[in-house]
């Protein structure tokens, strides 16, 4: 069974399903670590209601990112952490950290990259921009981290479609819905090994 370190930076909806599907059986794995940016991250209570070891790691007790990232990496470690689910964490990764956790971290974006994606699209800038432009289509990407920003190969996506009235709040809803889904289903597949990667395309089999 893989240990799973997940980071988060907020309300933790997303770490919720995956507790979930976990309790379900349906992902084969553990939560060994959730770790916060943010001191009053919900998240932090979703996993503490679960008994799970919760950390909340302030960034400005450190000189520099990539002291920080050492001291998550050394928390992951610590954990035997396999699998590194960012959910909702808004801070970069340093290339330590990604080259350390190489195609082991998953992250989950709310479009459908490579649309409305990287430096500057997160939360509701991305729905917000998707509306603007009018889009009829939006949706979720399940992909691994590399060093850029969004880039990494996709696992996973669903479609969303765009209705006539929706508002930020309305399509961030409808699409969170879905990474509940999709987020689970990417861990569960890396979980049973049923992932593979050639060059930048990840094949499920
Ligand atoms: C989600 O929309 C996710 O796609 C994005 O940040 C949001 C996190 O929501 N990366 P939550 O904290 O899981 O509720």
């Amino acid at each position: 069974m893989l240990n799973i370190g997940v980071l988060i930076s907020g309300g933790g909806t997303n770490l919720q399903s995956l507790i979930d599907h976990i309790n379900s059986g349906y992902i084969n794995g553990k939560i060994a670590a959730v770790i916060s940016n943010k001191k009053d991250a919900f998240g932090l209570k979703r996993a503490e209601r679960e008994k799970i070891e919760s950390l909340w790691i302030d960034r400005k007790s450190y000189d520099s990112d990539e002291e920080y990232n050492r001291r998550i990496i050394d928390e992951l470690k610590a954990r035997d952490v396999d699998l590194v689910v960012l959910a909702g964490y808004l801070k970069v990764l340093s290339e330590e950290f990604i080259r350390e956790y190489k195609n082991r971290i998953i992250n989950i974006h709310p479009s459908l990259i490579p649309s409305f994606c990287g430096k500057g699209y997160y939360g509701e800038r991305v729905h917000e921009e998707a509306l603007k432009y009018g889009v009829k289509y939006t949706g979720v990407t399940v992909h691994f981290v590399d060093e850029g920003t969004d880039t990494g190969p996709i696992i996973l996506q669903r479609v969303v479609e765009v209705k006539e009235d929706d508002t930020v709040e309305t399509l961030k809803e409808r699409v969170l819905k879905v990474e509940h889904q999709a987020l689970p289903e990417a861990v569960r597949l890396y979980c049973e090994g049923n992932i593979k990667l050639d060059g930048r395309k990840v094949i499920i089999w």
